[in-house]
């Protein structure tokens, strides 16, 4: 239920039956690992409530940090922190999932996860090496393991109690219902790309006729180009309801009905992100019918290589 006047504070309904995610959270993508420890303290105190990282970013020693800091100075607790990380594509082999789950777990420094995802539907060759090539510069995946043979092992995290939900991220809409169909515990929430240049209708009623909730990345469009905080219909509506660019395009997601990943290292920003209200309907229809800009920020959906992250290891 969207609640316009507590709009940052919306909660979105798990299909576990026990738990809800914070519709408004914060990503932890920064390339940088002093801004990532920082940022991460900031959006907690700032009042965030849901921190997405992964273990292909190479920042869950720095965001357990940044969350260690703050509850230990008590001023939030862990539990009222909904922590999700992601297994990466080299670790799709079910005898590998429990070691990476348990590596990640231990540089958060927590004893569970709200939510483990599928980073990307593509294996990749296993081993330590993250971005596998050949002498070509091809990358080298792994056809020996399925999807569903991974999504079994994440399975049995849950029914250890070592995290609350699981869920899937960069897939497009039919390998969400093959998984959704096939899987005893069923995905929880999907993880993709989204904005007002790329809205994933079609996905977004496919989740909400499931119970699967949908959480947008790059709700601000990544300051890639074209940039979506300059649109000409967003920033109207900026500017006739008092409110900044990335402040409209946070707050439409929520009223849609996602839950949403922003990211910044900029203090200021972590504030203003936080500081949404809603739309009146006159702007979300017209975000809704009159961009008609579609662009993808990030191809990893087509390959599992990652768009966002520069290329190392
Ligand atoms: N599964 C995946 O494949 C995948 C891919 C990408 C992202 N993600 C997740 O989703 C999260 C969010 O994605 P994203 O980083 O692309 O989010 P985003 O919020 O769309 O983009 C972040 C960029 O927007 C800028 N920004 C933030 N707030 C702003 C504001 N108020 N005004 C103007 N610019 C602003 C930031 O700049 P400054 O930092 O300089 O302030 C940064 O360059 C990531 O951190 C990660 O957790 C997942």
């Amino acid at each position: 239920m969207i609640d316009s006047a507590n709009l940052r504070y919306t909660k979105l309904p798990l299909n576990n039956g026990s738990s809800f995610i914070p519709a408004l959270g914060f990503g932890t993508l920064i390339p940088d690992p002093v801004a990532t420890r920082m940022a991460t303290k900031a959006a907690l105190e700032a009042g965030f409530r849901a921190l997405d990282t992964a273990e292909r970013y190479g920042t869950e020693k720095e965001v357990g940090e940044g969350m260690k800091e703050v509850f230990e100075a008590g001023k939030v607790k862990r539990e009222d922190v909904f922590v999700a990380t992601k297994l990466w594509n080299t670790n799709h082999r079910p005898e590998r999932v429990k070691p990476a789950f348990e590596a990640s777990l231990k540089k958060l420094q927590v004893d569970y996860v709200d939510l483990y995802l599928i980073h990307t539907p593509f294996a990749f060759q296993p081993g330590d090496v993250h971005d596998p090539r050949d002498a070509n510069g091809k990358v080298i995946y792994d056809t020996g393991v399925t999807l569903l043979d991974t999504w079994g092992a994440l399975e049995q995290l849950v029914m250890e109690g070592k995290c609350k939900a699981i869920g899937l991220s960069d897939v497009g809409i039919a390998r969400v219902k093959e998984i959704f169909e096939a899987a005893s515990i069923k995905p929880a929430l999907v993880h993709v790309e989204s904005h007002p240049y790329l809205p994933e209708w079609e996905l977004l009623a496919y989740c909400r006729a499931n119970g699967i909730v949908l959480q947008a990345f790059a709700a601000l469009g990544h300051s890639s180009e074209p940039n979506l905080l300059a649109d000409p219909i967003i920033t109207a509506i900026a500017n006739r309801v008092g409110k900044t660019p990335a402040q409209v395009a946070l707050a439409w997601a929520i009223q849609r009905g996602t839950a949403l990943l922003t990211t910044t290292k900029t203090p200021g920003r972590i504030q203003e992100n936080f500081d949404i209200s809603a739309l009146p309907e006159d702007a979300m229809r017209e975000i809704n019918e009159e961009i008609k800009s579609q662009v993808r920020f990030n191809s990893v959906v087509e390959t599992g290589v990652p768009g966002f992250i520069p290329r190392a290891k």
